[in-house]
């Protein structure tokens, strides 16, 4: 398959090694000091794209690389405010898109121990639910695109909980998300209750990015002759 990386930095390189060792080219390299590169001629021969640039640029890249129909995945955080607009992209038009706030299977998995521990925890509401998470001091955004991935499987099966907040929360009706920034941490994160009496805790950390960037590459993979939007949860059909 011919690949194209948007995004060269930790994950992109990362992702060109895993890429590389499972038979695959990459064809182009794209960062921020060729971004002109990314015009219809030059990808007419790419197979699938990765994307995982920064929060500012994702969503012009990827409007742009489904605009030239190439199949796109995407891994970058702090811009999915927008990711509807792409969703219906992929509705209307024959285009095809990839997206997860995480692409190792052992964060998808804990995304499913999360909402099945928030469904039986539901009918304990003297326990205060916290999220943290922790990440090294390069990463843009906060909190992580993963934590609110985890807050949203908080609120979708907690009734008490309608919206999470950054750092403290006071609102009862809220879920805090406190981040914290240190050394090289590849990703790290905590769901905790809390009674007066005891704590429950679940905890993910990644032990260093080959996770992810394998997950791009297996969703890569999946999506070259597929239409449509997709997520891990059709990868991995959990
Ligand atoms: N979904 C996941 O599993 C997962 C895992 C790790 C990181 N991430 C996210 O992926 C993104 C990248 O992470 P990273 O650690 O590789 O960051 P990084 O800072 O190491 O690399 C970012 C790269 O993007 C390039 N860039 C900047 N503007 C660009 C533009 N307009 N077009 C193309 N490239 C541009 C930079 O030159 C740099 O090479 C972040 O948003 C991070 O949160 C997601």
């Amino acid at each position: 398959m011919k690949i194209a990386i948007v995004g060269y930095g930790k994950m992109g390189k990362e992702i060109e090694r895993i890429a590389l060792n499972r038979g695959h080219q990459v064809v182009l390299k794209i960062d921020e000091n060729n971004i002109n590169e990314i015009s219809l001629d030059n990808f007419k021969d790419v197979d699938v794209a990765i994307e995982f640039s920064a929060p500012q640029s994702a969503f012009s890249n990827i409007m742009m690389l489904l605009d030239y129909k190439v199949p796109t995945v995407s891994g970058t955080t702090g811009w999915i405010d927008k990711l509807e607009l792409v969703k219906e992209r992929c509705e209307k038009e024959s285009v095809t898109f990839f997206y997860a706030s995480n692409f190792s299977i052992g964060v998808n998995l804990f995304f499913k121990l999360n909402e099945h521990l928030a469904k039986m925890m539901d009918q304990y509401p003297n326990y205060h639910v916290l999220i943290e998470e922790t990440h090294h001091t390069q990463k843009l955004d906060a909190p992580s695109g993963t934590a609110i991935t985890l807050a949203d499987g908080l609120i979708e099966n907690l009734e008490s909980k309608k919206k999470w907040e950054k750092e403290n929360s006071d609102s009862q009706d809220s879920i805090a998300i406190k981040s914290y920034r240190e050394g090289k941490v590849p990703g790290n994160h905590k769901i905790i209750y809390e009674s007066s009496f005891d704590k429950i805790m679940i905890e993910h950390n990644a032990k260093s990015r080959e996770g992810f960037a394998l997950g791009a590459v297996l969703a890569a993979e999946f999506i070259k002759d597929k239409n449509g939007y997709f997520t891990m949860d059709e990868l991995l059909k959990v």
